[in-house]
């Protein structure tokens, strides 16, 4: 199918009206493909054929009209195993995610980004190199507790969230307490949630505002490629020498990475 065609399809598929007349396709496909960018579609289609991405439908989820159908089943019906589950939140093109599950086969791994045409990266080489303890869930952090049950998750790795510094209210960062209350809604006690972070005010609120919300501060650095990795374990080191694409434009830009692990309790 060519790109136009394929142009014309998605908005039919996606705003189908009886207004449009057939000669204006020809501009609506057009626009939409330099809206969207054919790299876009292409993405998004190839998404919909991986058995390992879940795009799930929002609205009727958090409205509450339906229930996920994966809450509380994600080890039992997609991982078939009994290993613990560990997300990346923001996953973006899901580094963390990949390469995790690579150094770890024995836990399992979920990247989540409302992105779907980000993680797509991370999807199509966990497919290429048949791992099989990865999932990717394409949703809002801000609805995340509808889509695992109470004591389902393990692990919580941020990394390189939006900084929102407008957000004086702490609902759009993801690290806020507002958040934090969701994921204790899914987390074992006591469990790890790692942030990798560039901005200092995130890695300063953090620090302040986790322990109020009962996660204590474990080990954790403003500079975690200055002497902080000397002095670390070996599995450490490489964990957190995964470099995500964000960490690389500010590791370029001369910016110092922080790091905190917390345990919530
Ligand atoms: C700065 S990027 C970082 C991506 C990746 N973690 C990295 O380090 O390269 C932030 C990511 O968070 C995602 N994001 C922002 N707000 C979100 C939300 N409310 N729900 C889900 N994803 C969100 C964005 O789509 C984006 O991919």
């Amino acid at each position: 199918m060519n790109g136009w065609k394929l142009g014309y399809v998605c908005y039919e598929s996606l705003q189908p009206s009886k207004s449009l007349k057939p000669e204006d396709y020809n501009l609506t496909a057009f626009l939409l493909l330099h809206l969207m960018g054919k790299d876009k579609l292409k993405k998004w289609a190839e998404n919909k054929l991986f058995p390992h991405v879940f795009e799930p439908p929002l609205l009727p989820i958090i409205r509450g009209e339906q229930e996920f159908f994966m809450k509380g089943k994600w080890r039992s019906d997609f991982f078939r195993n009994d290993f613990p589950i560990v997300l990346e939140l923001g996953c973006g093109k899901g580094e963390y995610t990949v390469e995790l599950a690579k150094r770890e086969s024995g836990k399992n791994f979920i990247g989540i980004d409302v992105k779907g045409h980000r993680f797509h990266k991370g999807a199509k080489e966990a497919l290429q190199e048949g791992l099989n303890n990865v999932a990717f869930l394409r949703t809002r952090i801000e609805f995340i507790s509808s889509f695992f049950g109470e004591n389902e998750v393990d692990e919580l790795w941020i990394t390189f969230c939006d900084p929102q510094p407008q957000d004086h209210e702490g609902k759009r960062r993801i690290t806020s307490r507002w958040y934090i209350e969701k994921y204790r809604t899914f987390l074992k006690k006591p469990s790890y949630i790692f942030l990798k972070h560039d901005n200092e005010s995130v890695y300063r609120k953090a620090l302040s505002e986790w322990p109020e919300a009962g996660i204590n501060i474990g080990i954790h650095s403003n500079d975690v490629y200055g002497n902080f990795l000397s002095s670390q374990s070996e599995e450490l080191k490489d964990m957190l020498t995964i470099r995500t694409y964000y960490e690389q434009m500010w590791l370029d830009e001369g910016r110092k990475i922080k790091y905190i692990e917390g345990i919530l309790r």
